[in-house]
């Protein structure tokens, strides 16, 4: 069986990962710190606790396992936290990034897939975002993971180190089967808020302005399943271990919701009344976020098999129902 190491494999979109590689035929060898991840997530294979800024480590993991491809997944998120710490933010995403590439070289380890962001792009000019609207990122957060981009461009020149950066949407949903899910600590993102409100965890869902130019008044987002994303990342595998060049591509649905939009759907769902509290605009958030996939769809043969909201909050609903206090429970 092929190993793939899953850098951040005990997070949100790295757990799911690993499911996927498992049911697909592959071994996924987790390195996580723990600092946002969760044991009980690595379920697939072996946890490796450790860092990407261990180059000791790192090379032991090489010299034991054969791996095939690195998948990396682990990086501070939160872009306000961003802001206000950016040492953390580039430390982190880019420097301990840099470490690890150089063992993968070292060992000659050449295909490399990385999540990237559509944080990289800034503030849209123009919708939807393809892969050539101009990448102005607006803060810390989406500054890094525009540099590890440029990064392994400079890699695959220098070394030889082939990348695939996949620039994601709004990541959400859940596994189906209800295994694995979201569980941030702390939680910003608007899905899991919303449902932790209709489990009556929290009094009411803050929407962060209602005077944008949308429809209704709320930011419109590309909501992406989990599970779409685990998909096109197994593409990406496959480019690379066919010999075919990496790249650089969105995922998203090219479909918009907005934000009333997703807290009208969670009602549904869950059957619960979500009350909602109309606050000031969130500082950094454009009116709306839209991507084209089009170049994934045509280059990786890609399709999410997961596009309407509902589906992908009901998958969310199973797993937030199922274990409201995450995998504290
Ligand atoms: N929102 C609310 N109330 C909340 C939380 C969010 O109204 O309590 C709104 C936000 O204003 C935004 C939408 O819901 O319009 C989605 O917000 P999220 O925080 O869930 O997601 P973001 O769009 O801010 O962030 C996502 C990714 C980031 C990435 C960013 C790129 O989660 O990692 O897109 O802009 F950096």
């Amino acid at each position: 069986m092929k190993n793939i190491l899953i850098v951040g494999g005990a997070g949100y979109i790295g757990s799911h990962m690993c499911k996927y590689l498992a049911n697909n035929g592959y071994n996924p060898i987790v390195l996580d710190n723990l600092v946002y991840g969760h044991k009980e997530a690595v379920r697939w294979g072996p946890l490796i606790e450790g860092s990407i800024s261990d180059s000791r480590l790192l090379k032991q993991i090489f010299s034991k396992y054969q791996i095939v491809a690195v998948m990396h997944f682990a990086a501070f998120c939160y872009v306000g936290e961003s802001m206000t710490a950016p040492a953390k933010y580039y430390r982190n995403n880019v420097a301990d990034t840099i470490n690890l590439l150089e063992v993968m070289v070292e060992k000659n380890v050449s295909s490399f897939i990385f999540s990237s962001s559509c944080a990289t792009y800034g503030e849209p000019v123009e919708i939807p975002i393809t892969e050539k609207h101009p990448q102005n990122p607006i803060n810390p957060y989406g500054r890094t993971k525009l540099m590890v981009e440029q990064i392994l461009d400079d890699f695959k020149n220098a070394y030889g180190l082939e990348s695939v950066s996949l620039r994601y949407f709004n990541a959400a949903g859940a596994d189906p089967d209800g295994e694995i899910g979201e569980d941030h600590k702390p939680e910003t993102h608007l899905i899991p808020l919303v449902l932790q409100t209709a489990l009556g965890q929290r009094k009411s869902i803050s929407i962060f302005g209602d005077d944008y130019p949308t429809k209704d008044g709320t930011c419109i987002r590309d909501y992406i399943h989990i599970n779409d994303l685990a998909d096109a990342h197994f593409l990406a595998l496959k480019r690379l271990i066919n010999g075919l060049p990496g790249g650089k591509y969105n995922l998203g649905n090219g479909d918009g919701y907005s934000v009333g939009k997703v807290i009208e759907t969670a009602c549904k769902i869950t059957g619960k009344p979500i009350p909602i509290n109309i606050v000031e605009r969130r500082p950094g958030d454009p009116a709306v976020l839209v991507g084209s996939s089009k170049k994934a769809a045509g280059e990786l043969g890609w399709k999410p098999r997961f596009p309407d909201l509902y589906t992908i909050i009901e998958t969310a609903w199973k797993w937030h129902s199922r274990y409201p206090e995450g995998y504290k429970a």
